[in-house]
């Protein structure tokens, strides 16, 4: 059955999964407080490391058991503190920390370690240390500061390890895991394939005979699942329902329609319910505002849809796209922190869970195996390689104003902005409107700033981070691209229109299809176009082009494109009816955020 990974709640627990799935064995994520009966098929466990110490009262819960069923066990950090003291062996809290790289002296380059060098580059973060090994276990390894790295007993195949192998700064740490492998006997036959058979047969445990509902979005989640769940329960026992709130891409929801009907499925109904998203926003420009609407609308509209299909909740479960770093994000699994509240895990969704009544068929996932299970089940690659999209969609991307939002203490700001904007030799204004931007933890609500002018991107990347530093009233900056003449412009009142989003949708096909013609889909994470009610007729509008590349979201750099792509985007935007000038956004987050909102 492959590897068992308890988690301790370590903020690593959940890659080591995802390593021994990538050296093709089976891995799934257990409590702590797992039944051992569960664990009756695993090939070896391995327990994760944790923020708390062995000694702590709130040390987390755990079934003792586990270290006794005779399987093969790996600890490592935590998780080997935890071995030597349930062996009868002594953890001492440390004076020291130790954090970060260090270099491992290994004394048995067997087993555990076969085939590694007398020194291995290790990670290490750990403050307690084994003082005393428990009988049966030898010193297979020590750093400077740590004498027993690591430990093991090959009789009982027990191993512990206080550095962590499942991250990449431990140069051979795959190598270690590959030899617990083999010390388990684990087959290497993990394929994604096989993933899918075994996750069918989970769901169709799970169910029982009852139905799914799921809500498709469109994401690759949702769809993935959605595809998954049909083929393991037949089209009779799933329903799908897709909400078009009318801040789709183009064509996102026929797409969507099409595409699993594509894939042979027709239990996909759509929801048409853009009218309604707009009466509810109608008049509304402030950015919060707008959030709450769209979603208490989304809450009605699928309440009333459910309403009118008429399930009966004792037939039916939820389904839902969760993926496992929704979970560990959101403090869902037991020892996790919470990072952020994930919209998959909210209080009801929290209450249906406990009752068995949710059915997440990519919850043992990452991102990249979700995508690379898309794929396998016949998504095509475009739409599994999408960037993500938000969840209000377009609705935080067109900016809405009440119109001219001119403070007087903008003028003093703007002299001295303007000054530092000549010195580099560009000309600048400071726009009468809004964005969203973050600064320190708080959110900002202040004005971007427009430069024009002939210049680099390294003067304007030094230009933007010291207007946004110099003036709390600037939280972003934006280049000019075209006309080559600044219009005058002003702002003009906008609020989340048809006319608006549909002029929205035309600009920002034509900025994803020169993305996936210029081959600059993996290198920009996201780019999101962005309609800027900024005007010189009072018809006409703006856009900004927000390109960012980071990996985890939560800090990013605008990217650098290349003059070919910027060029074609700049033009094909300008020829669009009701757009007359093009903008590109070169502020980082912070002090931006990715979204205008
Ligand atoms: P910000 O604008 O905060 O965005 O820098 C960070 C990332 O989060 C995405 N985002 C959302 N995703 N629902 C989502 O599913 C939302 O309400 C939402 N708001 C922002 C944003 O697109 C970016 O990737």
């Amino acid at each position: 059955m492959g590897i068992v990974v308890i988690d301790f709640g370590g903020q690593y627990a959940h890659l080591i999964a995802n390593r021994i799935r990538r050296l093709h064995v089976y891995a799934e994520i257990r409590s702590p407080l797992v039944d051992v009966r569960e664990l009756a098929e695993a090939d070896g466990i391995i327990l994760s490391g944790g923020p708390a110490s062995v000694y702590d009262e709130n040390a987390p819960a755990f079934n003792e058991e586990i270290l006794h069923t005779g399987k093969p066990l790996l600890g490592l950090c935590y998780g080997h503190q935890l071995i030597c003291q349930g062996f009868g062996g002594r953890v001492e809290p440390g004076d020291v920390s130790e954090f970060g790289a260090a270099y491992l002296d290994v004394q048995k380059r067997e087993e555990l370690f076969d085939g590694l060098a007398e020194r291995e580059l290790v990670w290490m973060s750990h403050r307690d240390s084994v003082a005393q090994l428990p009988d049966g276990f030898s010193v297979y390894g020590a750093t400077e500061d740590c004498p027993v790295a690591a430990m093991g007993d090959p009789v009982r195949r027990i191993y512990g390890l206080q550095f962590h192998p499942e991250v990449t700064h431990s140069e051979h740490g795959m190598q270690m895991l590959d030899n617990f492998l083999t010390l388990c006997g684990a087959a290497r036959d993990w394929t994604m394939d096989q993933y899918i058979e075994q996750v069918k047969e989970r769901v169709q445990k799970q169910t029982a005979g009852r139905k799914v509902f799921l809500l498709v979005s469109g994401g690759v989640d949702s769809s993935v699942a959605f595809l998954l769940l049909n083929q393991a329960l037949g089209e009779d026992r799933v329903l799908g329902l897709h909400i078009d709130n009318g801040f789709m891409r183009k064509g996102e929801t026929a797409l969507v329609e099409r595409l699993m009907k594509d894939s042979g499925f027709h239990n996909l109904q759509v929801v048409d319910a853009s009218a309604d998203f707009l009466r509810a926003l109608e008049g509304v420009a402030e950015p919060e505002e707008k959030r709450r609407l769209i979603g208490e609308e989304f809450l009605l509209v699928r309440d009333r849809a459910l309403a009118r299909l008429e399930l009966d909740p004792e037939e039916w479960l939820l389904g839902q796209g969760t993926l496992y770093t929704d979970t560990i994000e959101s403090g869902g699994t037991d020892n996790a922190a919470v990072i952020k509240t994930h919209h998959n895990r909210v209080g009801v969704i929290e209450e249906l869970l406990a009752e068995g009544k949710v059915v997440e068929p990519l919850d043992q996932l990452y991102k990249d195996e979700a995508r690379e299970l898309g794929e396998k089940l016949g998504l095509p690659h475009h739409l599994v390689w999408r960037h993500p999209f938000p969840g209000p969609g377009l609705g935080v991307r067109a900016l809405c104003s009440d119109g001219d939002e001119r403070i007087s203490s903008l003028e003093t700001a703007e002299s001295e902005a303007q000054e530092m904007a000549e010195k580099c030799g560009l000309d600048l204004d400071i726009l009468p409107l809004r964005s969203v931007g973050v600064q320190g933890d708080s959110r900002t609500y202040a004005h971007p700033a427009v430069v024009s002018g002939d210049s680099d991107w390294a003067t304007l990347e030094d230009l933007s981070t010291e207007l946004t530093n110099s003036f709390t009233s600037i939280n972003r900056v934006i280049y000019l691209l075209g006309p080559q003449e600044r219009p005058t412009q002003g702002i003009k009142k906008g609020y989340l229109t048809r006319d608006r989003l549909d002029l929205l949708r035309e600009a920002d096909v034509i900025v994803m299809d020169a993305l996936e013609r210029h081959d600059l889909l993996r290198e920009v994470t996201q780019m999101p176009t962005v309609l800027v009610p900024l005007s010189s007729d009072g018809v006409q509008e703006s856009i900004v082009l927000r390109p960012i590349s980071t990996d985890d979201f939560m800090t990013a750099r605008f990217s650098q494109l290349p003059q070919a792509f910027i060029d074609e985007v700049r033009d094909g935007l300008l020829s669009l009816e009701g757009i007359e000038a093009v903008f590109y956004d070169i502020t980082h987050k912070p002090p931006g955020t990715v979204e205008w909102e």
